[in-house]
């Protein structure tokens, strides 16, 4: 059966794509984004993609007045939340930016909600709320420690919506907490489009791959790994964005709050990752060994059995996959949405 799904934050990267598969599963789309950090592009070519359209509405989620207008206008099924800030780095820089964007943001989107009667909502959450685990895989029974602002958004987050499901049996949220999302769609046509010098290992990988950098700096060999360097759950964008649609079709069986890792359950270094990315992109990519990053972990991978057990979703894209679809858009879109 159809649905009418509010996308937050839905011209974003995961956004984007997760609007494309509710596009072709036949659900209606309608997306509030304030391209803070994503332009109206991205949805043109899902739009594109999908042969037909979402409706969009360029709205900050901090904006009660234009977010109410767009719940009169509309009688939503479910809400799936992905608009927020999300680098860690500016959020030890910017942290009231980050609280009052995050936090502000959706409790007005949750206070829009519960007027108009629509308590299903699948929410963005990380595995940032792991910190450093004591263990891995990390299974949600694990202890959560943020340990930066933009992590204890998060955190947060999750906490207000466990209580308001606590203070009103009719709420029913999933928290996914998603490990490292890469790749694009295999149309080469949507991925990622980091705005200035990329945070995260791939986008920089592509990057450096096609010519716009000249070297990836890999941030310690040091670590308690085997090859020393970082290991990572990585997912394929696509595989996250059906996790969506799973954690979508779950809500109406679901009990309050429940908190569940999408990611594939397999780590990979930092160089075995830049080994993937020369393979799928058929040329060498230059590195040097740097110091570590403050804040980074040695090791962080997902129990993704959970989401299989509830969800009956798992990932099914392997390394290669992904490696060939980030190269395939960042080849085709060198510069991103703006050419
Ligand atoms: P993104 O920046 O590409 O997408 C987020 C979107 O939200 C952007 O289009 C931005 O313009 C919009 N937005 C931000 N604040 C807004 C506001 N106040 N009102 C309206 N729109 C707003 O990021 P993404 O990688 O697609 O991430 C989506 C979500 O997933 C985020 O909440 C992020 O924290 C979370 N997440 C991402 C990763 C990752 O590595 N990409 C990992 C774990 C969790
Ligand atoms: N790395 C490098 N060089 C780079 C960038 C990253 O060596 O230029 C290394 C990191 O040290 C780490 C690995 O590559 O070992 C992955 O780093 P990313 O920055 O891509 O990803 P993180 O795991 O550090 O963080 C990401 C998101 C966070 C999210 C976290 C949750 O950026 O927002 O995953 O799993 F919280």
């Amino acid at each position: 059966m159809s649905r009418k799904v509010l996308v937050t934050g839905g011209a974003g990267y995961i956004g984007s794509h997760t609007c494309l598969e509710l596009l072709k599963a036949g659900d209606e789309v309608v997306v509030v984004d304030n391209l803070c950090n994503s332009s109206e592009e991205s949805l043109r070519r899902v739009d594109d993609l999908a042969g037909r359209g979402v409706e969009f509405h360029r709205v900050d989620l901090c904006d009660a007045g234009e977010l109410e207008a767009v719940f009169e206008a509309h009688d939503f099924d479910a809400v799936v939340h992905f608009a927020g800030l999300k680098a860690v780095g500016e959020s030890c820089e910017m942290p009231l930016r980050y609280y009052e964007n995050n936090l502000t943001g959706t409790i007005e989107l949750l206070q829009a909600m519960d007027r108009h009667e629509c308590r299903d909502l699948v929410f963005s959450s990380s595995a940032t709320v792991y910190g450093d685990p004591d263990s891995v895989p990390i299974a949600e029974t694990a202890a959560l420690h943020t340990t930066n602002p933009y992590g204890r958004t998060k955190y947060f987050i999750e906490e207000m919506m466990r209580d308001l499901c606590l203070a009103d049996d009719r709420w029913r949220c999933l928290l996914l907490r998603y490990f490292n999302p890469i790749g694009a769609h295999e149309s080469g046509r949507i991925g990622e489009d980091p705005q200035g010098i990329p945070n995260n290992l791939m986008p920089y990988v592509m990057q450096t791959a096609v010519g716009l950098r000249d070297e990836v700096v890999v941030f310690g060999d040091d670590y308690d790994t085997p090859d020393g360097t970082g290991v990572r759950d990585y997912i394929h964008v696509v595989d996250l964005a059906l996790g969506h649609l799973a954690a979508l079709d779950h809500l109406p069986d679901a009990r309050g709050c429940a908190a569940i890792n999408l990611g594939t359950g397999q780590g990979y270094s930092v160089l075995e990752m830049i080994a993937a990315a020369e393979k799928a992109a058929g040329r060498k990519i230059a590195y040097r060994i740097g110091p570590r990053r403050p804040g980074d972990i040695a090791t962080c991978y997902a129990d993704a059995s959970l989401a299989a057990s509830k969800l009956g979703w798992k990932a099914e894209r392997g390394l290669e996959e992904m490696c060939a679809d980030a190269w395939r858009w960042q080849s085709a879109n060198p510069k991103g949405y703006s050419k």
